[in-house]
């Protein structure tokens, strides 16, 4: 792999299809709103785009359970629409990722309609097994391990038809395809092939460590009060994942033809990570951890708790020294799966938001790696604010709604851990306007009830606005050697309110200071480097004149000589 990957100078914009701009009015995002709305990305400096699903699906998962790999959902629009996409996107000089969900099907796709023949030669493409021994196929109990599915549950279905159960990681309607069956790869990759040749620029690979197994297959170890098992090292980073990735590599000529790779990785911690982007193996060119992701969280995601901000930048401290020296970081805060980072661990109120959305933007964009933009991060947008599971639409949300109030935790504490926590939070449609401009029919998920005062017309309208700030951001890493390849050195490690960091190149030193507070902070500028001769690069907020106190989500970066 070559030293300085193109992706290693890029930043990424996420694009959630079916929440981005609707152009047909059924309420859903489409392709031509994309391309309608190309220009936006492309103001703010993004030169990859990486689309969530847009393969034909039920959409149980809204488009990660695919049912044709081949060709484009109806709702998002046609092959044309696709084709004419592309070009669109390289006439701007942006790259296109495709998001590659291979651990699982839906199990309306062919292959799957086939395997549950018994006697068809794709039964072996999807993991089957007989009921446990002893017990009534299809009974409480029988299912063939202890396994509970990421959607809550059991990850085992019964098909009565052929009296056995297949394994499904997510939803019963995501049957896990059997990676071990060399025909299930090379049909993978033929695929990959084809998307490849049809332009494409690279691949966000779903829950990719979950490909490879370990067999045989057998019960984890049940943490009290839960009736399934999550002992995740049964599933994950399996025996043969680096063999997979390197054969898939080797396949698609994912190193040979420069294309853009970010495995998603659940239980991948940065051991892992280095072993898989090392830059002396042919494997990922990053990974997306969710190791910081979860420092808020005690036990489970509906469990919450207050973002303690050591915990948090340590984290990403330890991920750069860890990948300084081989591999390569994911920079992300937020995505479809995870809560609107300016409600999470900024302070979404009317008065700091604007100003802690850009603290996080700040922060997050002069670490090293590649920094991802997902849609509406870069205008500041707010959690959905829903407080009855009617609101909610995503499968993952009901579930885990019906499995905690079966086992007895009051509904008000579920709803609670959802309102912060849910997917569903980040998956509100775009709203372009204070009316809305999204869709003219009814949205799939209503819009932000603060819509009138947060939309993009707005805030791309103000020159202190969140996205201005995002732009500059994303020009000072093309400018800037420093923000793409300097060390990293984190200050200030257990301080509660301040984030610093230093990145140091040759002879040039950034420093980076944030009050990641709702009020002021005293900054203990003896244990900073001197900013003698330091030139104020750029700044969250009106910047006072010296370092001694920074307002509320003050954030500022400074150069100087090192
Ligand atoms: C991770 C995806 O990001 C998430 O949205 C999806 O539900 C699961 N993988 C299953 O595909």
């Amino acid at each position: 792999m070559s030293q300085t990957p193109w992706w290693s100078r890029s930043v990424v914009y996420q694009i959630y299809p079916r929440s981005f701009a609707d152009t047909d009015g059924d309420g859903f995002g489409d392709l031509r709103g994309i391309i309608d709305h190309l220009d936006h990305v492309a103001d703010l400096g993004a030169d990859v785009l990486w689309l969530s699903p847009i393969y034909v699906s039920p959409q149980d998962d809204n488009g990660y359970d695919i049912a044709d790999y081949e060709a484009i959902d109806p709702m998002f629009g046609t092959m044309d629409d696709f084709d004419e996409l592309v070009a669109a996107v390289h006439s701007r000089g942006m790259k296109l990722v495709m998001d590659l969900v291979v651990n699982h099907t839906s199990d309306e796709h062919a292959w799957f309609t086939e395997s549950r023949q018994p006697g068809s030669d794709k039964r072996d493409w999807y993991v089957w097994r007989p009921a446990r021994e002893g017990h009534e196929p299809g009974t409480p109990g029988a299912e063939p391990t202890n396994w509970g599915s990421f959607f809550g549950g059991s990850a085992w279905a019964y098909d009565e038809a052929s009296g056995e159960y297949y394994l499904h990681l997510f939803s019963r309607k995501q049957p896990d395809l059997n990676w071990e069956n060399p025909a299930v790869r090379e049909a993978v990759y033929a695929m990959m092939n084809r998307w490849v040749d049809r332009g494409v620029d690279g691949f966000r690979m779903d829950v990719i460590n979950l490909i490879s197994k370990t067999y045989p297959l057998a019960d984890g170890v049940l943490t009290p009060g839960d009736p399934y098992s999550f002992e995740i090292e049964r599933v994950a980073n399996g025996p043969r994942l680096i063999e997979f990735l390197e054969e898939m590599n080797r396949e698609v000529g994912i190193t040979s033809k420069q294309l853009f790779t970010v495995g998603e990785m659940v239980a991948c911690g940065l051991e892992h990570a280095r072993e898989y982007t090392s830059r002396h193996h042919d494997r990922l060119g990053m990974v997306f951890t969710f190791e910081h992701v979860s420092v808020d969280q005690s036990g489970s995601k509906l469990s919450p708790k207050k973002l303690h901000l050591p915990d948090l930048k340590q984290n990403l401290a330890r991920w750069q020294e860890g990948l300084a020296d081989d591999g390569w970081n994911s920079l992300y805060f937020e995505n479809h799966d995870q809560p609107r980072s300016v409600s999470r661990w900024g302070d979404d109120s009317p008065e700091h938001r604007v100003a802690s959305a850009k603290a996080l933007a700040t922060v997050l964009h002069l670490h090293q790696g590649t920094p991802y933009v997902y849609q509406g991060q870069e205008i500041g947008m707010t959690n959905a604010g829903f407080t009855r599971i009617e609101q909610y639409a995503d499968v993952e949300a009901r579930g885990q709604f019906a499995q905690a109030t079966a086992a007895g935790v009051p509904e008000e504490a579920v709803l609670a851990g959802l309102s912060a926590m849910s997917r569903d939070n980040a998956r509100t449609p775009m709203p372009w306007t204070p009316e809305g401009g999204f869709t003219t029919g009814t949205p799939w998920l209503p819009l932000n009830a603060n819509t009138a005062s947060i939309n993009v017309a707005d805030d791309v309208a103000d020159p202190d606005g969140v996205a201005a700030h995002y732009k500059a951001l994303i020009a000072l890493r093309r400018e800037d050697a420093v923000v793409r390849d300097g060390a990293f050195e984190l200050l200030l490690p257990d301080d509660e309110t301040l984030w610093a960091f230093t990145r140091t190149l040759g002879d040039q030193r950034l420093l980076v200071v944030a009050n990641m507070s709702s009020h002021l902070a005293g900054v203990p500028i003896s244990a900073l480097p001197s900013l003698e001769d330091a030139e104020l690069v750029l700044s969250s907020v009106y910047p006072g004149t010296d370092l001694q106190t920074l307002a509320p989500w003050e954030a500022r970066v400074y150069r100087f000589r090192a």
